[in-house]
């Protein structure tokens, strides 16, 4: 039996994880489920997985679970408690799916345990990639992609020279709004934005699709994740998301994995790729979809995609300077301060007022997220 901690249990990737580890009880058992306040999802998952702990990061949502979970379902509260579940010597595997940087101090906490951490939690990626990888391989862990297209890729690369490689292309489906006119975009309304046309996923992920900031995100992901230089870094707009990802290599094939837009598909790949486990996701009927296209991205209409190529040729600062000032936009529009144009807009200003220099140590990582968060509320104030 493998025990996994699930972090961001109650999250739209948790949900699809305890689906996996449900259709593979035999194999696979919950040790940990982490979430953070939403303690009634908690209560369904703990029933339905029977886990060894549930811990609750928000103190409040913990007490509401009191004499309430099933017999033998032991209870905590905090981040430290999240670390202590990500690192417990009986985890085989940890799966990263909060949401923000906030995830980071866990899932690099598994990192240093030495832990196969199965990565959905991009931010860490963004926010740390270069401390992230370089502790995972000092300390052996092996970091997996949760994220369908770096999976994708993921499973392109296997067993072939990295040198080989001339480019990785990252799939995005354009969002709800690929075909929306311009004119109109600043009227977006976040209920608007929150409804992806092929995926089902939280609102941050869902907003940052609508903006492509998610495809901005990947690309930094994808960069730590493969060791891979900026410029062999691209995104391809494909809105049936049926191809997720593709590696060029140097005699000018292409390799690419297809599958059903379903979260399971990445999740079960991270938990055990060898043998692959079966999740339930639907057979493709290529025949029935008939065409896949594919189209350039256009930066106009996703400004996203032009200040990411700033960010990758820049130093590790304008990539923290990018998550957290998105962060902070990104929900300032879910709450109805500012609209959808001003996300990109004022991440943009966040970057232009930000440094661009190397950041080594994780300590200089956080006082730069917290600079920036604290500089985009004002940006935001005085829009
Ligand atoms: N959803 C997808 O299909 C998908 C695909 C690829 C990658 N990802 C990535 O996976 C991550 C999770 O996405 P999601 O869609 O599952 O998000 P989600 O549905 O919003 O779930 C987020 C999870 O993080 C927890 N959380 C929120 N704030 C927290 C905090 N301050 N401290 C600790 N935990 C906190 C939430 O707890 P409560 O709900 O209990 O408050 C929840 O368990 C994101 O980084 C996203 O980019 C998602």
């Amino acid at each position: 039996m493998k025990y996994l901690t699930i972090l961001g249990a109650t999250g739209s990737i948790g949900g699809s994880a305890a689906d996996v580890l449900l259709r593979h009880a035999d194999a696979f058992s919950a040790y940990a489920l982490v979430g953070h306040r939403n303690h009634q999802r908690m209560l369904e998952l703990a029933y339905a997985l029977h886990p060894r702990w549930v811990v609750m990061t928000d103190s409040a949502a913990a007490e509401q679970l009191k004499g309430r979970l099933p017999e033998g379902v032991q209870l905590e509260a905090g981040m430290d408690a999240a670390i202590a579940m990500a690192t417990n010597p009986s985890v085989d595997m940890v799966l990263a799916a909060m949401v923000g940087s906030v995830g980071l101090p866990a899932a690099l906490a598994a990192v240093r345990a030495g832990k196969r951490v199965g990565l959905a939690n991009k931010e860490c990626l963004v926010t740390a990639g270069r401390i992230f990888m370089q502790t995972a391989r000092e300390c052996g862990a092996e970091v997996v992609p949760v994220d369908s297209e770096h999976a994708a890729v993921h499973q392109c690369l296997a067993g072939r020279a990295h040198g080989l490689v001339s480019r990785v292309i990252l799939t995005a489906s354009g969002g709800p709004f690929r075909d929306r006119d311009p004119a109109t975009m600043h009227a977006i309304t976040p209920d608007e934005a929150v409804v992806h046309p092929n995926w089902n996923m939280g609102a941050k992920i869902s907003v940052d699709s609508a903006t492509m900031m998610n495809k901005a995100l990947e690309l930094i992901e994808a960069r730590w994740l493969f060791d891979m230089p900026p410029e062999k870094l691209s995104a391809i707009i494909h809105p049936q998301s049926i191809v997720h990802g593709m590696v060029e290599y140097l005699d000018g094939s292409v390799l690419a994995q297809l599958a059903a837009p379903d979260m399971r598909g990445p999740i079960a790949y991270a938990i055990q790729a060898d043998p692959h486990l079966t999740s339930d996701i639907s057979m493709l009927d290529l025949a029935k979809h008939g065409r896949l296209d594919f189209q350039a991205v256009d930066e106009v209409r996703f400004p996203a995609m032009r200040l990411i190529k700033t960010v990758l040729a820049g130093h590790d600062s304008l990539a923290i300077t990018l998550n957290a000032a998105n962060e902070i936009a990104n929900q300032a529009f879910r709450d109805r301060r500012i609209p959808f144009t001003d996300i990109v807009r004022v991440v943009e200003q966040a970057l232009e007022a930000g440094e661009d220099v190397s950041v080594d140590a994780l300590d200089d990582v956080w006082s730069r997220d917290h600079e920036i968060r604290c500089l985009t509320e004002s940006l935001i104030t005085n829009l």
